[in-house]
């Protein structure tokens, strides 16, 4: 849930202060940043072994019920915990998915004088990425930073000014569903892993709406999103209801007026798929 400060400063499209002073052994971080939700999730797990584990040794007559309760809460906790976290964002999500915005950036034909904004930027790696391939454009990445993420500008600016493209970028308080930014403005919009994050499908839709104004016509909009499959079952359980099927962005994307729509998909430990669609 977003704060209500964090809803005005999106609003306002506030920019960030950009004063950043990083130290030399400093290295970019492009990591998952609020750990505490998740370790949360854990600890309640471990409180549903301890349960099972009572249940299994103490002499009661409603033992059974403490079976019952502790074992599925210890094993959906606990698998979260072992699995779903340090696998996939601390140790997978950052390296595979600027490997694929690497490559998506390489593919795309670009002048690279364009003005592209990143909505849901998070720490940047998008926008980053996108800055290094313009070398005579601009990013601005805007993002409500006050999600479950736990990411900052701070962090953004940092590993803006540690990949060496502080100058061109940008970073600034925005919501997806009410850009700061009049109709026509961008060559290129960009959100990586951001529209599964509007929960109903009326958002989707109005955020694509507001893509669809910023962008120049003809102007390019590309997304990634992890891809709902049996793998994605496999690694994140009832999680995976979080995004979607293939077909499912397909059709909202035709639905809300895009045009040319390409798709490609990367195999990972969990797969993403790339929508390329135009306005
Ligand atoms: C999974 S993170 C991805 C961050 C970044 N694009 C990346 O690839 O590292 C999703 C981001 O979307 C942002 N977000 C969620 N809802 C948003 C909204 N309505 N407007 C702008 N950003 C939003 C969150 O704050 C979070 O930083």
């Amino acid at each position: 849930m977003m704060s209500k400060k964090a809803v005005l400063k999106a609003k306002k499209g506030a920019k960030i202060s950009e004063n950043i002073k990083v130290k030399n052994s400093e290295k970019p971080n492009y990591g998952y940043v609020a750990l505490k939700p998740f370790l949360g999730i854990t600890m309640v797990g471990v409180v549903g072994l301890i349960v099972a584990l009572v249940g299994l040794f103490i002499d009661w007559s409603l033992s059974w019920v403490l079976l019952l309760v502790g074992i599925p809460v210890a094993f959906v906790g606990l698998y979260i915990g072992a699995s779903y976290i340090p696998m996939h964002y601390l140790l997978l999500r950052p390296r595979y998915f600027t490997n694929v915005w690497k490559q998506i950036a390489e593919n795309e034909s670009v002048k690279g004088d364009e003005y592209l904004l990143d909505t849901g930027c998070g720490t940047g790696s998008v926008a980053i990425n996108w800055a290094k391939i313009l070398d005579k454009g601009k990013v601005v990445g805007i993002d409500i930073y006050g999600g479950m993420s736990g990411n900052s500008p701070d962090q953004a600016y940092r590993n803006a000014e540690l990949e060496g493209i502080i100058k061109r970028i940008e970073f600034k308080h925005g919501n997806i569903l009410e850009i700061p930014y009049p109709d026509n403005t961008f060559d290129i919009v960009t959100a990586g892993s951001v529209l599964h994050e509007l929960h109903e499908e009326e958002d989707k839709t109005k955020a694509l709406k507001e893509i669809k104004r910023v962008l120049k016509p003809g102007g390019k909009f590309i997304t990634v999103e992890l891809l709902r499959d049996a793998r994605m079952f496999f690694a994140m359980l009832f999680f995976a209801f979080v995004w979607k099927p293939k077909q499912y962005w397909t059709n909202l994307l035709e639905k809300t007026g895009f045009k040319n729509l390409k798709i490609e998909e990367y195999k990972r430990y969990i797969n993403y798929v790339m929508y390329i669609a135009q306005s």
